[in-house]
Order: C-alpha cells, then structure tokens, then sequence
C-alpha cells in the first residue's frame, strides 16, 4: 500500500560546496533523498507517485506527480527540474478514493499552494467534512480524501499558525486510518506527521531527518530510528524530533537501531528481487535460528516477556494471519500441537475478528506477520487482546505496529523482504513458530532439554538442505517455461504437505495469474477429483516415506488415483523415495528431513516455479498485479 517518506536536511543541491554557515548534508538533495526513499519502498504496492519541496525564498511548494511507475515522476521531473529545497515528502500511491490518475496522485495541495499534503489509509467522514469545507466555498481540484485532508489542514493552520498544532486539531477530526505527512512554504525546514492506525517511523539522522512508512525508506541514509506510538504527531527539523499526541501533550517514542542491511534490499546481481529472496532463503532460516540458545545449548527466547507461569497455563494456542503467513502458522499448528500437546486453531485473521472467539487469560494468541502492519491482523490482536488473551507477534519488520501492540514478540531475521508475494519471511516465520513451540515444549515439561536440542539440530540442518534445494532448481524452471499455457494447476498435499499445497497454489496464482488450487490429499475424493481430466497437472507434496505410518501410502495411492484419471503429475518427494518414481510424470527431489521440517523444503520447488512460469509469460514477479506488499486497510 501507500509508500511514504519524508525528509529534511540543510538543503544542500548535490555537489555543492559548504559554508561556514551551513553543515554539508550527508544524504544530499531532499529529492534526490525523497525519491530514493521512494524508490525502496516501490515494493509496497503503487500506481502512482508524487514529490513536494520546499526550501527558503520559496512563497509556495514545488511538487510534481504522475501515474504509473516511479521512472514516470522521475522522467517528469527531468523535463521540469525542481528548485533546490531543504524539506521534501514523497508518496507512492495505492488508489483507493479515485482511480489513479495524475490530478488523484499525491500530494495534495492547499492554502494556495503552499501546503502539501500525502497520506496513506482511508478518512471514512471524507464526504462529511468536503461538504461542510464546499459550505464554506473550498475548491477541490481531485476526487480523494486526502485533499479534503489536505484542505481541513489548511484551515486549522490559517487558525493556528502551527503546522504541528493545526495537525493535531485535523487528526482530532478525521475518522478511518491514516498516516499524514505535510510541509508549508513559511517552515521550509520543517515536516508534520500524523498516525492512526497506519505505520510512520522515524529516521534520526545528523543536521537531517527522515519520516517513512517503513524503515526501508531511510536504511540507506541511518539505522537509528524512532518508533511512534498510535496516534502521536512528530515535527522534524534538521536539528530536532518533536513527538506529541493529538491533543498536542508531549509523548513519548521509543527509539531502535535497524539491524537491516540497506544492500540486502538490492537485487544484487539477480534477475528479480523475488529469484534473489528464494535464494536468501538459508540464511533467512540460519539467522532467524542465531542466538536462541544459552552456553548449555537450551532454548532460550529472552524476546519472550510473558510470564512463564502464564505461558504453562495455556490451554490453547490460536494463531492470527493472513495469507503466506496464515500458512506458516499452519504448517506450525502441526509441530506444535504435536510437541506441546496444545490445541491450536488457526485463523484468518479477518474471520476471526468477526467470528465472536472465545478465549481468555488462558489463550495464546499468536499473531503472524512479515510488515507487522496488516490491518486485518493489527485489528484481531487488539480483538484479542480486549478479551483477555495474551498475544505474542512473530514478525519481520523492526519499528512496525503488531509487535507493539503484543505482549511479546519474536522477530524472525529474514531481513528486508521487497518480492510482493513472500517466500522467505514464509521459511523464516515456520522457523520462529517451530522454535515458539520447542520452548513451550521445553517450559511445560513435554520435551526433555536433550530431545528439544536434537530437534534445534535438526532444524540448523535445514539451510545447508534449502541450498541443495536451490541448486537443483534448474529442472523446475525448464518444467515451468514448457508449461506457459497452462489454465489451471492442482496442487495436492497431506498433513504438513497441505499448508504446502496451499502456498504452491497462491504463489502460482499471484505471479503467473493462472488458476489454482491447493487441496488436502485426502479430499479429493469428496469432490475436487472432478475437476481432473485428460493432461491436468496436479503437483502432489509426498511425505516422507520414512515419516508417520501410511502417511505416504495414503498419498501415493492418491496419486495413483489422479493418474488412471488423465492428470499431469508433477511430484515432490524425498531422495530415494522409489515407490513413488513410478506414478511420477515428472519428479522434483528434495533432501530427506523429518516430517515436520520437510515444509521447508517442499515449498522451495514450489516458489521457482510459480517465477519461472510467470517470468516466461514476461510478467512482473517482483510486483503482480492489484497487489501491495502491506494490506495497511482492512
Ligand atoms: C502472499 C503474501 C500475502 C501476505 C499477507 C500477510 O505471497 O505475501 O498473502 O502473506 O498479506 O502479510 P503480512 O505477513 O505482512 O502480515
């Protein structure tokens, strides 16, 4: 969804020289900063993008936005160059009021243009407040909410001659989500920002500050960050970050050093970010892994603050997310009901929000989530939390809203992840909920330290086993460039293999836009076997055959079945599986691991060939259509 980002340094044009009076600026030009920030946050999801700047001797902002991609701003701004400026906010824009078109682009531009505005979430009294703003003869030039935003700003500033307490006055009356940025030409070196159930992080630099919606925005420039709590108002200056609430009280924000490298969210050398995060795959395991266990080798989670008597009371685990993340927490719905011997449901967070729940002090909740800013999981852990239940957040991004709004939270360390569609945080949050549920294991007495050490073995083993993986991909991308014209492929799994199926199918779905479904193997003879016909490809997810009794027989009569009926068959399957070679068309081999770990294996075929096929079909596999990489409205 929306990108954001906000700037302001001492102004100085690239290149240019310092003065005594002025100290240089380490990230340059505020546009050059705002469109790079821009730039890194591209992989949220936009249609359109704008910049405004302001800068001393300027009577009003300097702006330009255009739909489509960034290289469209960029191109506009070569042909029209904009002035040197000492602020700057950018905004990449998920249409969501108004379709997305140059005049709907943010930012919005208000009392005569020298206010500028850009947002990200959904004012739902818009056409309340536009039509008492048209009462008093205010003229809007676009269809969105944000410039009724933009104008209602406006007003409280000509009342207040405060940018930061004419903000504070505009949050008090808007109703939905948002995150506001603003800029006036009388405070050139100041930006205004708002939250409300959206993100906005700041970045604290020497003789200049950042905004954005995440910390890519400004990795590249600092590491040192701020985390704002809910609705908060933050003023920066070169010099100075100021933080209050809505009613313009001093608040505070809790300050953070990224541990994200700002070169992992490069390409490096990779076709797609997407091809380059399959390949970051064993390290996103190895490191969510690092630094778990104490000298004698027990698991400890020190990230874990609830209490340890609580966490023997539980007596039912339900975990919260949305789509690849809902799957890892299936996937460790198996491992840890199986370790812990505790009922865990598992539950789109959408749904469970909605469904009326029941659970108490004596329920975990755990909530999944890569951007730690779905909203539709955002508002189930506050759901959750009302009731009682403790919530414990596995999340990849530092300074984002779910784990402050948790009890506790265990990040995974699978660094920036930029593909739209997720592959690694999938590893990387089955790991962190396997190693939830070993711990659990181990305080509650299910699992002896010896049994809980062998099985943290077992899972350092798997980055070495993902590699191999990888490095047999070729076999997987040819099979997937010869089945460009496929409409429609099954995807088939049992226990621990279905999750897998699942997240087969969604990749293949929002990469390559081609029919597909994920179904438990033992469910195709209650109705999805008629969809099977003469040349179907079904992918089958074989256990292993070393794994729980019939398991793999149940599955490999599955296949069986499918075949006498015409399918396709295109098999994952453990090294040495021999039984199964026979039923197979075609055989995607994998390492042979035990049962629960092999979710993290099978899937890997399974993502290279959902890019490969799309990226045949000439598609976008680093952004697929009407998708954005943070779902930050429900
Ligand atoms: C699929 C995908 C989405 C996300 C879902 C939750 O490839 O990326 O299904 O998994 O939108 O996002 P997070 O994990 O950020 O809460």
């Amino acid at each position: 969804m929306c990108g954001i980002v906000g700037y302001t340094g001492l102004g100085l044009a690239a290149g240019q020289p310092a003065t005594a009076e002025t100290t240089p600026v380490p990230s340059g030009h505020p546009l050059e900063v705002a469109l790079e920030g821009l730039r890194r946050l591209e992989y949220r999801g936009y249609d359109s993008a704008g910049v405004a700047l302001v800068g001393p001797g300027r009577d009003d902002v300097a702006f330009a936005k255009k739909s489509g991609k960034l290289g469209n701003l960029v191109g506009e701004i070569e042909a029209h160059p904009m002035p040197q400026a000492t602020a700057a906010i950018g905004h990449t824009r998920w249409a969501t009021h108004g379709g997305p078109t140059d005049v709907n682009a943010h930012p919005h531009l208000a009392d005569g243009d020298r206010l500028a505005v850009i947002h990200n979430g959904i004012i739902e009294n818009f056409a309340q407040l536009k039509k008492e703003l048209l009462a008093e003869g205010v003229f809007f030039r676009s269809e969105t909410d944000t410039e009724v935003a933009a104008q209602l700003l406006a007003r409280e500033y000509r009342r207040a001659g405060d940018l930061t307490e004419a903000m504070a006055a505009t949050a008090r009356r808007l109703e939905g989500t948002f995150t506001l940025l603003a800029v006036h030409a009388d405070d050139p070196l100041k930006v205004v920002g708002a939250r409300h159930d959206s993100p906005l992080v700041v970045g604290l630099g020497e003789g200049e500050n950042f905004l954005g919606s995440d910390v890519a925005a400004f990795i590249a420039f600092t590491k040192e960050a701020l985390e704002l709590g809910q609705d908060q108002i933050v003023t920066i200056t070169p010099t100075s970050v100021d933080v209050v609430d809505f009613r313009n009280k001093p608040a505070e924000a809790k300050r953070f050093t990224v541990d994200w490298d700002a070169a992992a969210a490069e390409k490096s050398g990779f076709e797609s970010f997407m091809d380059k995060e399959i390949h970051d795959q064993p390290h996103a395991v190895a490191d969510t892994l690092l630094g778990r266990t104490d000298v004698d080798g027990r698991l400890t989670l020190d990230e874990i603050r609830i209490d340890e008597a609580v966490l023997r009371a539980v007596d039912k685990i339900i975990v919260i997310a949305c789509g690849t993340a809902a799957y890892a927490g299936h996937v460790a719905k198996y491992a840890i009901e199986h370790w812990c011997r505790i009922p865990v449901e598992v539950e789109l967070a959408h749904e469970f929000r909605y469904r009326d729940p029941i659970l108490n002090e004596k329920t975990l909740v755990v909530a999944i989530s890569q951007s730690g800013e779905t909203m539709d999981t955002l508002m189930a852990v506050r759901h959750a939390r009302e009731q009682g239940a403790k919530v414990l957040s596995i999340v990849n991004t530092q300074g984002s809203t779910i784990p402050r709004e948790s009890d506790a939270v265990l990040y995974t360390h699978a660094g920036p992840e930029i593909a739209v569609a997720s592959t690694k945080a999938f590893l990387s949050q089955i790991t962190a909920a396997y190693l939830l549920g070993l711990y659990l294991a181990q305080l509650r007495g299910n699992k002896f330290a010896d049994e809980v050490a062998y099985l943290l073995g077992e899972l350092r083993d798997v980055p070495a086993k993902i590699q191999t993986v990888i490095e047999r991909g070729e076999y997987v991308r040819a099979t997937a460039r010869s089945m460009q014209d496929a409409t429609s492929v099954l995807f088939l799994g049992r226990h621990v293999g279905y999750p897998v199926a699942l997240e087969g199918a969604l990749k293949l779905k929002e990469l390559a836009y081609i029919h597909a479904e994920g179904f438990a193997a033992g469910e195709l003879k209650h109705g999805p076997i008629a969809l099977i016909d003469e040349g179907q490809p079904v992918f089958v997810v074989v256990p292993s055959p070393r794994g729980r009794d019939s398991l793999h027989s149940k599955v490999v009569s599955n296949i069986q079945e499918i075949r006498a009926r015409g399918a396709r068959t295109l098999v994952i399957a453990e090294d040495g599986d021999d039984e199964v070679r026979r039923y197979a068309d075609e055989i995607f081999w994998i390492p042979q691991v035990p049962t629960l770990i092999q979710p993290l294996l099978a899937v890997v075929p399974l993502q290279i060939f959902a890019m490969s096929l799309a990226t045949a079909k000439g598609l976008d596999v680093d952004q697929p259509r009407n998708l954005a990489k943070s779902v930050t409205v429900e």
